[in-house]
C-alpha cells in the first residue's frame, strides 16, 4: 500500500532551516507543513513568517503553508499572499490547544463555532481559488464536537482533513483517542490524514493495522525525537543506518550553525538548542542525563563540548 508521510508543523522547531537540514540528512518526508501564520489584528505578514515560506528558502522541499485564524478577511489576505508566492494550497489550523489561542475562538477553540467555520469557507470558496486543507483536533471540550463540523465541511471541496486524535483541553497530555478517531472516519466523506503520537516504526504499523483506509500519516514531535523515523518507515525497516550518530551529529552541527548565525546573542541560541535537545535526548540511551548535560552548559563553548561528549559517549 502506498504511504505518504507529512511533517506536522511545530512552531519554533520546524522552520525552513530545520526542514532543509532535515531533508538533506534524513529524508523520508513527502510534504512539510510550515508552522502557522498568525496575523495580529493587522493585514500584514511578519518577516519571520515570510522568510519561512519564501520559495528561495525551500528549494528542495514541498511545503504547504498554514494559517490560524477565525476571520474571513485574514484568511483571504493570507490566501492571496501565499498564492503570490506560488503556493496552491493553504492549510487551516483548527487544532492549536493553547488557552490564549483557544479562548479567542481560534485553533481548537474554533471547532465549536460551526457558523463561523461555514462563513469562512463560504467566502473563501466564493472569492479565491486556493485549495483548502484542514488540520483539526476532535474538539476542545469533547471529541464529538468535530462530528457537528463534518456536515458543513462536506459542502466544500476540502482537499483533506488531518486529525490530531486529541481534544484541545488535553493539551498534549493523556493518550490519543482512537475510538473517537474511528468515529471521524465514519462521519465524513473527506480524505482523512492521521496525526498523533507516531513515535516508532512499530507504532505506525499498529496504526496501519487499526486504520487500513489511512494512507497519509503526519508526524510532529516523533520526527525531532527520532529524525530517522520517517526514512525507516519508508524503507520498512527498524534498523538504523550504521553511521547513525555521525549523521545525527552533522545534522545537529548544521542547524546549530544556521541558528547561531541568525539569532543574536548567546541566550537565544542556547534556548533554541535546549528546545531541540528536549526531543533529541530521547534518541540517546540515557535521555535525562543527556538533557541535563546540555542544560548545564552555560555558554557556547561548554555547549559545543557537551554535544561532542554526548555523541562520543553514545
Ligand atoms: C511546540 C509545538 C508547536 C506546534 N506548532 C504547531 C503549528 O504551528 N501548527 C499546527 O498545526 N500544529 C502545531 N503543533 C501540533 C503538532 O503539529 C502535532 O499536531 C501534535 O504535536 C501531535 O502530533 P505528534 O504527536 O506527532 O507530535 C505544535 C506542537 C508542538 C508540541
Amino acid at each position: 500500500m502506498s504511504l505518504t508521510l507529512l511533517s506536522s508543523p511545530l512552531q519554533g522547531f520546524t522552520d525552513y532551516r530545520f526542514r532543509n537540514a532535515f531533508q538533506h540528512y534524513f529524508g523520508g518526508i513527502d510534504t512539510f507543513y510550515s508552522p502557522y501564520i498568525k496575523l495580529n489584528g493587522k493585514l500584514a505578514i511578519k518577516g519571520s513568517y515570510e522568510r519561512d515560506i519564501l520559495p528561495e528558502n525551500n528549494t528542495t522541499l514541498e511545503v504547504i503553508p498554514q494559517i490560524i485564524t477565525n476571520d474571513a478577511e485574514e484568511f483571504l489576505f493570507v490566501a492571496n499572499y501565499v498564492q503570490q508566492l506560488g503556493y496552491k494550497e493553504l492549510n487551516w489550523n483548527l487544532g492549536c490547544p493553547y488557552p490564549m489561542v483557544a479562548k479567542c475562538g481560534m485553533g481548537s477553540g474554533l471547532i465549536r463555532n460551526t457558523t463561523q467555520i461555514e462563513h469562512i469557507l463560504q467566502r473563501v470558496h466564493e472569492e479565491t481559488n486556493i485549495i483548502v486543507s484542514m488540520k483539526m483536533r476532535m474538539g476542545y471540550e469533547n471529541p464529538t464536537e468535530i462530528l457537528d463540523v463534518f456536515p458543513i465541511l462536506d459542502h466544500f471541496p476540502i482537499k483533506n482533513i488531518a486529525i490530531h486524535a486529541r481534544i484541545g483541553k488535553q493539551l498534549y497530555k493523556g493518550g490519543v483517542d482512537l475510538d473517537s478517531f474511528q468515529k471521524c472516519l465514519d462521519h465524513t466523506k473527506h480524505k482523512i490524514y492521521y496525526n498523533g503520537d507516531i513515535t516508532s516504526v512499530e507504532k505506525l504499523r499498529m496504526m496501519q493495522d487499526r486504520f487500513p483506509s489511512i494512507d497519509h500519516w503526519m508526524i510532529g514531535r516523533g520526527l525531532i525525537s527520532d529524525p530517522f523515523l520517517p526514512s525507516m518507515i519508508k524503507n520498512n525497516t527498524t534498523e538504523y543506518p550504521k553511521n547513525r550518530l555521525e549523521i545525527f551529529e552533522s545534522f545537529h552541527d548544521t542547524i546549530y550553525h544556521d541558528y547561531d548565525a541568525y539569532l543574536s546573542g548567546p541566550t537565544p541560541i542556547r534556548m533554541k538548542m535546549l528546545g531541540f535537545w528536549e526531543y533529541f535526548s530521547e534518541s540517546f540511551s540515557n535521555p535525562q542525563k543527556t538533557f541535563k548535560k546540555i542544560k548545564k552548559a552555560g555558554n557556547s563553548k561548554n555547549y559545543e563540548a557537551a554535544v561532542k561528549e554526548i555523541f562520543r559517549n553514545e
